[in-house]
């Protein structure tokens, strides 16, 4: 409300035609997109220097006019990349801020862009650019991280560590095993980004308003300029659907759960009493206080990022929810909230992989606590099933009671004697001590996708040829 001057009474440029007096200032507050929809200046650029080519093209303007034109535009991308342009809230949002320089710039022929095109299909077009855009960096991001957690994975093939489930000692596992767990969660949200890019790649230019036009354009010509797949098929639809944001909203969803969970594994891992990682100084904090301290700090904010970007997807779904095709002002609403998961997101995909390739692993810590919490009784159980035939019901139940008595003596189950094991059950021999270590364990759990390593290298070997 700033600049409420008579200015702003003067009526509109665009459609001062019907109108005799200018906004209220508080409508103008709340209808300019400026602030934020600036950020759609390249693709607003470049969808118009495609328009006007393909209208010329077409014989629909002349070629002095397109030539006019796209030297205008050209000359306005450098201003505002030298941050020598000047926005106005006046002219609302970045498609009519560029206009009205275009026609201070160029006069007259400026007025011919907006032939057979409305900022229906504009705006759609300019912010699918962006988001494509957006999600091709995003295919990057994840490709790097997954390459992180690939070479942590080799380095770590054969570091045993203790599997969780209910964050108790489940199984041992491997360390280079969990960090494939990941890699396949990532793997998966770059699918899904691929496909969305897929889902996407239709370009709405030349839908105009909703109906289309009765101006011979070429929506092929200018899907092609701007390296869409082909024009969408249905004009109503293409002025009204938001999915793209809302597919990408989604997707960075999913792909922040992931990192929370990652990020919330560090946070434990990195305490002492775990000790399981050091995190480099470069990805921790100190305390002003404490100053025994190092905090995980970008692990926090990677796991509360989700916060902001879930809600963003909420919100999105709820503007759109309900809304009557075609068009509606509602949808300006959509562009804050994906830009910023997506500037969360990039960053919290940065800060991650930057903590993945740092940290320093502490094996000895791992292989510690990988044999603690009897985490080999499966082992157990196991081998009494196939060296001495016990229903694998039976073989729980004797191991069960291996365990207590462990317990009761306060040692490992490698630990009691062979004695002690076939008090339990007489079937027990002196091999029986060849799984119960924790590099046993692990060795054997060669089934595919399983934590020997063997069957981890052979896992890292295949995403290497896809990474
Ligand atoms: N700033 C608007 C938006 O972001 C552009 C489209 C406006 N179209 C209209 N018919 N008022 O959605």
């Amino acid at each position: 409300m700033a600049d409420g001057s008579s200015e702003t009474k003067s009526s509109n440029q665009m459609w001062g035609g019907r109108f005799s007096s200018g906004p209220d200032a508080i409508m103008e507050e709340i209808n300019a997109s400026i602030g934020f929809d600036k950020k759609l200046y390249a693709q607003d650029i470049r969808g118009s220097i495609a328009h006007a080519t393909m209208l010329a093209h077409q014989g629909i303007i002349s070629a002095d006019d397109k030539d006019k034109i796209v030297h205008g535009l050209n000359t306005i991308l450098s201003e505002i990349e030298s941050g020598a342009f000047e926005f106005s809230r006046r002219l609302e949002d970045i498609h009519m801020n560029v206009e009205a320089r275009l026609a201070s710039l160029i006069g007259p022929a400026a007025g011919r862009l907006h032939t057979a095109r409305s900022r229906n299909d504009q705006v759609a077009l300019d912010f699918r650019l962006w988001v494509k855009e957006e999600l091709q960096k995003t295919e990057k991001a994840l490709t790097a991280l997954i390459a992180a957690f690939l070479d942590r994975a080799e380095e770590h093939a054969d570091t045993v560590m203790p599997g969780f489930t209910h964050l108790q000692t489940a199984q041992p596992v491997t360390f280079g095993h969990h960090c494939m767990a990941y890699v396949e969660m990532f793997g998966r949200d770059r699918s899904r980004v691929r496909h969305a890019i897929e889902h996407m790649d239709e370009s709405p230019i030349g839908a105009a308003a909703l109906a289309g036009t009765g101006f011979p354009i070429d929506r092929h010509m200018t899907a092609k300029a701007l390296g869409f797949r082909e024009p969408t098929r249905n004009s109503i639809d293409t002025v009204s659907d938001r999915d793209f944001a809302l597919e990408f909203l989604s997707i960075a969803s999913i792909a922040a759960t992931h990192l929370s969970r990652l990020a919330e594994e560090i946070v434990i891992w990195s305490t002492p009493q775990f000790g399981f990682i050091r995190l480099s100084d470069a990805f921790s904090t100190g305390s002003s206080i404490m100053p025994q301290k190092k905090n995980p700090d970008a692990a926090e904010l990677v796991r509360a990022k989700t916060g902001r970007i879930n809600g963003s997807l909420v919100a999105l779904l709820t503007v759109m929810k309900g809304l009557p095709l075609a068009y509606s002002k509602d949808m300006q609403e959509d562009k804050e909230q994906v830009f910023d998961a997506a500037e969360s997101l990039e960053l919290a995909i940065a800060a991650m992989t930057g903590m993945v390739r740092d940290m320093t692993v502490r094996a000895d810590r791992m292989k510690a606590a990988a044999g603690s919490g009897y985490s080999t009784a499966t082992d157990l159980a196991d081998w009494l099933v196939r060296e001495a035939g016990l229903p694998f019901r039976d073989a729980h139940h004797v191991t069960g009671r291996a365990v207590a008595l462990a317990e009761q003596k306060g040692c490992d189950l490698a630990d009691l004697s062979l004695a002690d094991l076939q008090s339990i059950n007489a079937a027990i021999t002196e091999k029986v001590f060849d799984v119960l270590t924790v590099e046993a364990s692990v060795a054997s759990r060669t089934s595919f996708g399983g934590t020997a390593p063997a069957e981890v290298r052979k896992q890292i070997a295949w995403w290497r040829a896809r990474n």
